[in-house]
């Protein structure tokens, strides 16, 4: 009986699951599908035996995942190549008519700025999702994909058995907004890109925090052995019959198209109205209808010959200067920041826009209130290309550099050569003493654990501390007059700043903010020099022998520890107890110099990220795929069959994880 029930209740949730988020016809409330979903959630805890990693209770997530289990494509999953313009275009439809007698029918569609993905269904039911991964193998993002509302679990029975569907993983600029407001209100960071997020997302260890999230997708191509597809366009309509999301014809996100006229119309139209479609897109893709003629004009090995990407330029958008700020960095440089009225480019709300300097403002002839163009790149700052002067109000007065600092008011200096203008103020001036602690507690420096910008903000305004020593020097009474600070948050904090203590060297000596001291540079200095005495003794010169350091970073060096101040809180910091002899050893980072590297597969004590860092920062090259000139297959778990032939086709020599890690001397 209760078997029964879960298997209707499963069966009209995924209707209704369809009819909401495919069809868009509600046929129910969201309070009755809650009510109907809790039922079925009771009864699959009395009944686990009846589990099944489809149910619509699975769309909430739960799974934790250490790591994806490395998949091989079917069939390899390719990328597209580019145009430009009009006679890249021209060309494409001529390639594509020469291997066809009868008039070539074309399909145009939108190219969605998300993450690819392939999902596998047997039986009818989802069984795989995978990502694109390298093309041959991805990674099995089953857990996370089965939490997105808009993919369907189960399919109706007119669909074939077995089906093979791909398409784009993406957020809507709404779920995007949100995703980033909160995640900038809890910890101060922002993704720079819808397309960014969700690879991010997707790749997240717990699924009920990709549920949160609101992913979408959108499918663009389909595979069955069962199944005889004639058109692209038939096929994207069957698809949607067998509840997949697919790009919505009615309002012309899709059409067939015959001429270039046709398709410069579509691009166009779709190049001016972006900004009204709800998810971010970067061009628009060109594709041979007929699936047959697509298998004529066939593939090169990168992509297929039958179909184009056509790339829009980067967004920009005409917007009003309302104010410009003057934010206050860490070595006390100034720079101007432009107040806009909000405006929409690329799926991401744009308020404020970077000026860099004073001489920006010159360069851009800026005046208050101007209408100003603006353009988002990949980064997270968009820019402002140039002002609509005439849009420009009668009267209006240019924007002047401020003299003195807008915090404390000490008069501004900039010295010859150098484009900031900075306050010097070092020691007392707020801003400068916040961003200093910032950079220190950060998640790439000291990492404190329990700390955040906004109680660094809060001990500094009741001038508990103003330098990073003053942190080690609170106690628990200290604590306890902030905000929202109770025994365990107390505890935590306290845990927290205890154990930065073993925090290496190398990230010390970032976290002390020294101007041109990224990280890199950082570790390059400690394997270089060994400790901190050593460095702080360097001349310029010696500084200048070490890889990578130039003159601009040595001087930078050189100025920070003629500074009294600062030597005396090296000091301080290092009778807390501050690592400042590095572990490594002392220039081990050239053993991997000349040897280049493909990697493939997953790792144990890596992500891909931190395997392809540790080559590099041990003067290794990456290189994408095996050639002659290949070294070594770095090879992980589910490594590719094919990548291995390769290799050994070229006589490249395999290596392991643990031989890895043994070469490059760590215990990661
Ligand atoms: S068709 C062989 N259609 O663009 C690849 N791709 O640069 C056939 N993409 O990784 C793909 N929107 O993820 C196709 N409407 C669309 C697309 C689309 C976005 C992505 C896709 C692929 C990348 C290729």
């Amino acid at each position: 009986m209760s078997l029964d029930r879960i298997k209707a209740l499963r069966k009209s949730l995924h209707d209704y699951n369809f009819r909401y988020y495919v069809s868009d016809e509600p046929i129910i409330s969201d309070f009755e599908f809650d009510k109907l979903l809790l039922e079925l959630s009771e009864l699959e805890q009395k009944h686990p035996d009846a589990f099944d990693p489809n149910s619509p209770t699975q769309r909430v997530g739960g799974h934790v995942v250490k790591s994806f289990e490395a998949v091989l494509h079917k069939r390899p999953m390719l990328s597209l190549s580019n145009s430009y313009n009009r006679d890249d275009i021209a060309s494409f439809i001529k390639r594509c008519q020469s291997v066809c007698e009868e008039e070539l029918d074309l399909s145009i569609e939108l190219k969605y700025d998300g993450v690819a993905i392939s999902l596998w269904y047997e039986n009818r039911k989802l069984l795989r999702a995978v990502t694109r991964g390298d093309g041959l193998n991805g990674d099995d993002v089953s857990v996370n994909v089965r939490t997105i509302k808009n993919i369907p679990l189960v399919l109706p029975d007119l669909a074939p058995n077995e089906l093979e569907v791909r398409g784009e993983i993406y957020f809507t600029s709404d779920s995007f907004e949100e995703l980033n407001k909160k995640r900038f209100d809890n910890d101060g960071t922002k993704f720079a890109n819808p397309r960014n997020a969700a690879s991010g997302t997707l790749k997240l260890q717990d699924s009920s925090e990709v549920a949160n999230r609101r992913l979408s997708a959108l499918m663009y191509s389909v595979y069955s052995d069962e199944f005889e597809f004639k058109t692209h366009l038939k096929s994207l309509n069957l698809l949607r019959e067998w509840g997949f999301p697919v790009p919505n014809e009615e309002i012309g996100w899709v059409r067939s198209c015959k001429s270039i006229d046709d398709i410069f119309e579509y691009l166009n139209f779709w190049d001016s109205q972006r900004h009204s479609l709800p998810f971010a897109i970067d061009g628009a893709v060109i594709k041979v209808d007929s699936i047959l003629i697509q298998e004529k004009i066939g593939f090169t090995a990168k992509s297929p010959r039958w179909a184009i990407a056509y790339k829009f330029n980067s967004e920009k958008a005409l917007t009003r200067l309302l104010d410009v700020k003057y934010q206050i960095g860490r070595t006390g440089a100034i720079t101007p920041v432009a107040i806009l009225d909000p405006v929409w480019i690329s799926g991401t709300v744009i308020r404020r826009a970077s000026i860099h300097n004073a001489d920006q403002i010159a360069k851009l002839n800026l005046y208050e209130g101007d209408s100003v163009w603006i353009e988002k790149g990949g980064e997270i700052i968009p820019k402002i290309l140039e002002v609509e002067i005439s849009k420009r109000s009668i009267g209006s007065d240019p924007v002047e550099f401020v003299l003195n600092c807008p915090d404390c008011n000490s008069l501004l200096v900039r010295k010859e050569g150098d484009a900031q203008h900075y306050c010097l103020n070092v020691d007392s001036c707020k801003p400068q003493i916040k961003a200093r602690l910032h950079h220190f507690i950060h998640r790439k420096a000291m990492n404190i654990d329990g700390l955040g910008t906004e109680t660094v903000d809060q001990l500094v305004e009741m001038g508990l501390i103003y330098k990073p020593s003053g942190l080690y020097d609170l106690d628990e009474d200290d604590w306890f007059k902030l905000d929202k600070f109770r025994d365990k948050s107390v505890q935590n904090v306290l845990a927290g700043i205890e154990q930065s203590k073993s925090v290496s060297f190398e990230r010390v000596l970032f976290s002390i903010g020294i101007r041109h001291v990224g990280s890199t540079v950082a570790k390059k200095l400690s394997r270089h020099f060994g400790n901190m005495d050593a460095i702080i003794n360097a001349s310029e010169t010696e500084l200048l022998d070490v890889e990578d350091i130039g003159p601009m970073i040595a001087s930078s060096l050189r100025l920070y520890f003629s500074n009294e101040s600062y030597l005396i809180e090296i000091e301080k910091l290092k009778a807390i107890g501050l690592n400042f002899e590095s572990d490594l050893e002392v220039d081990s980072g050239n053993i991997l110099v000349g040897f280049s590297f493909v990697i493939s597969g997953v790792f144990e004590f890596f992500s891909r990220d931190e395997i392809k860092r540790s080559v590099e920062d041990n003067g290794g090259k990456i290189v994408s795929s095996v050639s002659s000139k290949t070294d070594y297959l770095l090879m992980g778990k589910g490594v590719g069959p094919s990548k291995i032939k390769k290799a050994d086709l070229h006589g490249v020599k395999h290596l392991t994880e643990m031989e890895f890690l043994k070469w490059i001397g760590s215990s990661k």
